[in-house]
């Protein structure tokens, strides 16, 4: 990396101060800054539904008033006015970035090229809820009569974000059973479609391009699967297409009444709020998704009005950048203690990785200090069982970013709810405060002794002293689910900003998109491996032997 001082618009940011100030912070334990009485309070912020704990960690005063320093200086507030302007930020794609404006149901103007965006927005809104609507009741029905399963076919934003929302949402959902076909490997849309009934399915394809090769390649063999057992002519009822690309949905032979196009400024990992979200609406019916549109808009909100210390998304972002830039942690776990939040840690690896993998800032220079995070994660308590070993003895610090709800959706069982709460807060306690040498002596001393007692002991020594956030909402209804997708959002966006990089671009997936393609001939065996290097034509000769 080339230096360490960087030029965002006229401002410069001096990234070695921060990582001076966070090694100088951790040398003062987590746990002693408890002593000062207000540390929770003072370090923690409530907004809307949402309480973001970061007082576990070891970000001081003296750390969070650099941090607040930089957020100045990266000129965040008129980049954000220019977002939600419509202006276009996303400078290598030429693009606006307004997946806002979907969730801005009460329309105030949103104007791109002196254009108002906003009544073509509700336009869609509306008739992707009367085609929700007919889809739930019956009035819209294929050759079957009504529809019992929805097969969404997408990947990456096309799938991700409305796969990871309706699992979460399970609890509201009271539609036709909804399905997610992504993976290019057969087995995905094999093992969907083998319980399904083709003539009771609506296949949505869902491609913001149209042209994604996964999504293009299963679409043809569900067309096939129903065009088998239904005929071609009966097909075209059976299908839907989400697409900015409307005409090339077109000719794909559905018809105009069954495409929901949206712009080309909504990019695919921030696509769930418009039309890549119809499955999610079948799933819990409209109403339930303006819900989840209006959790969102209240954080957009949020992150527009509120001074940068109380602003979640913005100290959310300043947590990630003091671990990561400040302190050289690499990765960052995301923990739910919700297990219809599985997908989320998924949702997030896309959200966050395509957006900040980058090492080129927006005006072209290398990054002066590391890009965005590797983002991973599970749901606790499987967690707990699995990985946390790592994330309490290994030699690496991870942050760790808990989540959690107050409530659950089973009152009739509370008690586990409370068990999953208890091992929520237990393990950042765990984390912070770790034990001793002294302590493990103690904890052995009635079955070992000698030599013996100080080997085991060491064993069950825990650090301590690493740091988690928590962020706890009461119940994950679909207006909360809105409130924290836009939170990591934002979150994204000004931890882009203030590294100074494109979020809303990915050029960083074409390379190997294209040299699939030239191999796909090669792996068929109708191109030699010629100019392939010797590994790789090593690994085609012996999936060329082996493939039956
Ligand atoms: O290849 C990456 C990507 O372009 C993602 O950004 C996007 O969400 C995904 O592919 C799917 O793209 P599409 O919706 O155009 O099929």
């Amino acid at each position: 990396m080339a230096g360490h001082r960087q030029r965002t618009g006229q401002r410069v940011i001096n990234w070695d101060r921060l990582g001076k100030t966070a090694r100088k912070a951790v040398e003062t334990p987590i746990l002693k800054r408890f002593n000062d009485p207000n540390r929770a309070r003072e370090f923690a912020i409530e907004a809307g539904d949402l309480l973001f704990d970061y007082s576990k960690t070891s970000m001081d005063e003296a750390g969070r008033s650099l941090l607040l320093e930089m957020f100045d200086e990266s000129a965040i507030p008129s980049r954000r006015q220019a977002m939600f302007g419509g202006d276009s930020i996303n400078e290598t794609e030429g693009r606006a970035v307004l997946h806002t404006a979907l969730r801005n149901q009460a329309g105030a103007p949103v104007m791109v090229d002196g254009r108002d965006v906003m009544p073509g927005v509700l336009g869609t809104l509306s008739r992707m809820e009367r085609f929700a609507e007919g889809v739930r009741d019956g009035g819209i029905r294929v050759t079957g009569g009504k529809v019992t399963d929805v097969i969404n076919i997408g990947i990456g934003g096309s799938d991700l974000g409305p796969a990871m929302a309706a699992l979460a949402l399970a609890p509201y959902h009271d539609g036709p059973r909804c399905h997610f076909v992504s993976n290019v490997d057969a087995a995905h849309v094999n093992d969907i479609l083998l319980p399904l009934k083709p003539e009771t399915a609506l296949v949505i394809v869902a491609s913001k391009t149209f042209t994604t090769v996964e999504t293009m390649t299963n679409a043809d063999t569900v067309r096939k699967w129903i065009g088998e057992s239904l005929g071609d002519e009966d097909a075209g009822s059976h299908f839907v297409a989400l697409s900015s690309a409307e005409e090339r949905a077109a000719a794909y032979g559905i018809g105009p009444e069954r495409v929901f196009g949206f712009e080309d400024w909504v990019g695919g990992r921030y696509s769930v709020w418009g039309p890549i979200g119809l499955s999610l609406m079948i799933a819990i019916g409209p109403e339930a998704f303006r819900a989840f549109l209006s959790g969102g808009h209240a954080m957009d909100l949020h992150f527009q009005a509120a001074p940068p210390l109380q602003n979640m998304p913005v100290m959310l972002a300043l947590t990630g950048l003091w671990h990561n830039q400040g302190l050289g942690y690499a990765t960052r776990a995301v923990l739910p203690y919700e297990q219809r939040l599985s997908r989320f840690p998924a949702y997030l690896q896309q959200l966050e990785m395509e957006s900040n993998g980058k090492s080129v800032s927006m005006n072209g220079s290398d990054l002066p200090v590391h890009s965005g995070p590797v983002v991973w994660g599970e749901p606790g308590t499987n967690g707990q069982h699995a990985f946390y070993q790592l994330i309490h003895q290994g030699t690496r610090v991870t942050p760790c970013e808990f989540m959690i709800g107050a409530a659950g959706h089973e009152d009739e069982v509370a008690h586990q709810h409370r068990l999953l709460v208890a091992n929520c807060l237990a393990q950042s306690e765990a984390l912070m405060k770790g034990r001793s040498l002294a302590e493990a002596r103690a904890l052995l001393g009635d079955n070992y002794s000698g030599e013996e007692l100080e080997l085991q002991a060491r064993h069950r020594v825990f650090s301590g002293n690493r740091p988690s956030t928590t962020l706890v909402y009461p119940k994950l209804t679909p207006f909360v689910l809105g409130q924290i997708v836009a939170l990591y959002e934002h979150r994204v966006f000004v931890e882009g900003a203030m590294l100074g990089i494109n979020s809303f671009d990915q050029w960083g997936v074409e390379l190997g998109k294209a040299l699939a393609r030239d191999l796909e001939p090669v792996v068929s065996g109708e191109a030699d491996a010629g100019d392939k290097d010797a590994s790789t034509a090593q690994l085609v000769s012996f999936v060329q032997r082996h493939s039956g």
